[in-house]
């Protein structure tokens, strides 16, 4: 946890490209954040494929690493594209591995999430399956406002500057409300 002053997120994101528009994404949630917040980015990129037989053997270093960075965290921020109507297997296999026993990570985590995507839905059916997956883990998802990029290649300039003013003050709404909710909750 904290130090009890500002809130601590960790920001997972389901895409590992480097020109990822979640990934832009993802940087301007953190220009943009509130004074206080912290966010602090998950490396999800060396995460072995699931396997139950691997875990029996003990969680690969970079996911230990992962669920300690969970347990540490006061929120979560995931950051979804959107593959065949749902999570990447990147994002999904991230919260396999980190969900196995003991002591589940997730729960009780506030959790915000955000999405680009080329369709017009903005990854709005990914982050709906995202949230089932918050359900089962007992995590605390934000249900508003919303952060649905749609059309995603419009919406980014060259240098990879999310440039529509309306989506950016709703990244910034968020990211308030995720401090509000995480106090509210009692995490911090
Ligand atoms: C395997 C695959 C499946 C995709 N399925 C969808 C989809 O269901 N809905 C959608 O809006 N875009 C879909 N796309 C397009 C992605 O939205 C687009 O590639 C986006 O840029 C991926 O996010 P990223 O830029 O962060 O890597 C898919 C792309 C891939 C590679």
């Amino acid at each position: 946890m904290s130090d009890g002053k500002g809130i601590n997120v960790l920001a997972i994101c389901g895409s590992l490209r480097a020109g990822s528009y979640n990934g832009a994404a993802l940087r301007t949630a953190i220009e943009l954040k509130p004074p206080g917040m912290a966010i602090e980015t998950a490396d999800i990129a060396s995460f072995p494929l699931y396997n139950e037989d691997v875990r029996a053997q003990g969680f690969p270093p970079p996911v230990e690493r992962f669920r300690e960075q969970i347990a540490a965290a006061d929120a979560l921020l995931f950051v979804t594209p959107e593959y065949n109507y749902t999570i990447s297997g990147v994002l999904k296999n991230a919260i396999d591995w980190a969900s196995r026993p003991p002591d589940q990570p997730f729960a009780g985590k506030p959790v915000a999430m955000m999405g680009a995507g080329a369709g017009m839905a903005g990854t709005a059916r990914a982050q709906y399956d995202l949230r089932k997956c918050c359900v089962f883990l007992d995590m605390h998802p934000l249900n508003k406002p919303e952060v649905l990029i749609g059309q995603a290649h419009t919406k980014f300039d060259a240098d990879g500057r999310y440039t529509d003013e309306v989506g950016r003050g709703l990244i910034r709404d968020m990211l308030v409300a995720l401090e509000q909710w995480t106090r509210q909750i009692g995490r911090k």
